[in-house]
């Protein structure tokens, strides 16, 4: 009977539902190097019981240290959720860093699908340690206020694409147009502008031997990869997130083939049920979802959430730039010599510290106390 009723069900289900989510997972064949590790890892130096059960990096105390909400679909459809979730978690370590203050720096996506069609992806999939694979070797990702988000990359045919250029080019990473064209005006490259680099970057899960890992253990570790450092990309089934109309998702049928990237901003544990459950944000805009986010089932792979999770540490961010013409002509008082070798160009940069180097230094205090009142005790009682 049961049968009946489903085959019924799957007959009358609108096309639109049963649509899969177009596959925008790839990893490009120019994306080699797929981590780049120097500190030791978050789990390694945190146990389950210095990791509390809810932590969520849009609340800490009231305070949200998220940065802006994206949508990847507008003002076309581009399948770039890998830059939007790669670079969300990247500019929101950048916010943790400056412990929220100041404008938050929001990096150009436009500038990846530009330029990193070789290692990182297109509007027809990528993947997310391409994207700090890319910026790690070009050097820099510029802000966003010059090559703002455009939805498209140079094999897209998608809304107005066809007729705008996205090849990688220095017009291309960063602009300005000083005036209209028809009275003289012209879109220029700028040889120096804000921007923010990669220093480490790796994933969890992925290995060969990982599908035999405990779920928990691997959840240990991406928790603790989210509480020490901040917000990490992960792929994930999207079909069941199509329909998702808030609470926790749960679908034990759900496949675990994974076909989309958002990023994993915190996690928690239902008071009443005590389902543990990992926050997700979404580029999909914040109509969707619980405003942006979702709630999924943590540690048990839901909808493969736990098989990739990528996570990176920023380098360097300029925190002050050299005043450049608006024309783009003179940077700093200095003519720009475009294209050429940059000279001299005093931005300046504030540069990342691992937070392991703190908790290290903790624990070695504490350590240092602990053996230091031991040989106290220990003289006390060759005294006594
Ligand atoms: C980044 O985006 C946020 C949200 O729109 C905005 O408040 C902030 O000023 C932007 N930062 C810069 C440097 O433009
Ligand atoms: C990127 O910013 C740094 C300072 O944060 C600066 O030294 C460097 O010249 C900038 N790079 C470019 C290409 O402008």
């Amino acid at each position: 009977m049961k049968i009946v009723v489903l085959s019924l069900a799957a007959v009358v289900l609108p096309a639109a539902l049963a649509r899969e989510h177009m596959n925008e997972i790839k990893i490009m064949e120019g994306h080699k190097k797929r981590s780049h590790i120097v500190s030791p890892l978050p789990h390694t130096y945190l146990v389950e019981d210095d990791i509390p059960d809810n932590w969520n990096w849009d609340d800490v105390d009231g305070k949200s240290y998220l940065t802006k909400h994206l949508n990847q679909h507008i003002p076309h459809y581009c399948g770039s959720c890998w830059a939007h979730g790669a670079v969300s978690a990247l500019q929101d370590r950048i916010k943790i860093a400056r412990k929220g203050e100041g404008h938050d720096i929001n990096l150009s996506i436009q500038y990846i699908l530009n330029c990193g069609g070789e290692t990182a992806g297109s509007c027809h999939g990528g993947y997310h340690t391409g994207v700090y694979e890319l910026i790690q070797q070009t050097g820099f990702i510029p802000f966003d206020t010059c090559q703002p988000y455009l939805a498209c990359s140079a094999e897209s045919t998608e809304g107005f694409c066809p007729h705008i250029d996205t090849t990688c080019s220095a017009v291309n990473t960063c602009r300005t147009c000083g005036g209209f064209s028809d009275s003289g005006g012209e879109c220029v490259e700028l040889d120096y502008f804000p921007n923010a680099t990669v220093a480490e970057y790796g994933e969890i899960g992925g290995g060969i031997f990982d599908m035999f890992e405990d779920p928990a253990k691997r959840a240990h570790k991406i928790k603790a990869e989210i509480y020490a450092r901040g917000p990490v990309a992960t792929t994930i089934n999207a079909d069941p997130l199509r329909d998702y109309a808030g609470g926790i998702l749960d679908d034990e049928t759900a496949s675990t083939d994974t076909n989309h990237i958002v990023s994993i901003t915190g996690f928690g544990r239902d008071p009443d049920t005590k389902q543990e459950y990992w926050i997700i944000r979404n580029s999909w805009g914040e109509y969707w979802g619980e405003m942006g986010f979702a709630r999924i089932a943590a540690g048990k792979n839901m909808m493969g959430i736990e098989d990739h999770v990528a996570w990176v540490t920023p380098g360097t961010f300029t925190v002050e730039n050299v005043p450049c013409s608006e024309d783009g002509e003179f940077c700093g008082g200095e003519i720009q010599n475009h294209g050429q070798t940059p000279s001299l160009m005093k931005f300046v940069g504030q540069t990342y510290v691992d937070p392991s180097v703190a908790f290290m230094a903790a624990k070695e205090a504490k350590f240092s106390l602990r053996t230091k009142l031991g040989a106290e005790y220990i003289l006390e009682t060759i005294r006594g």
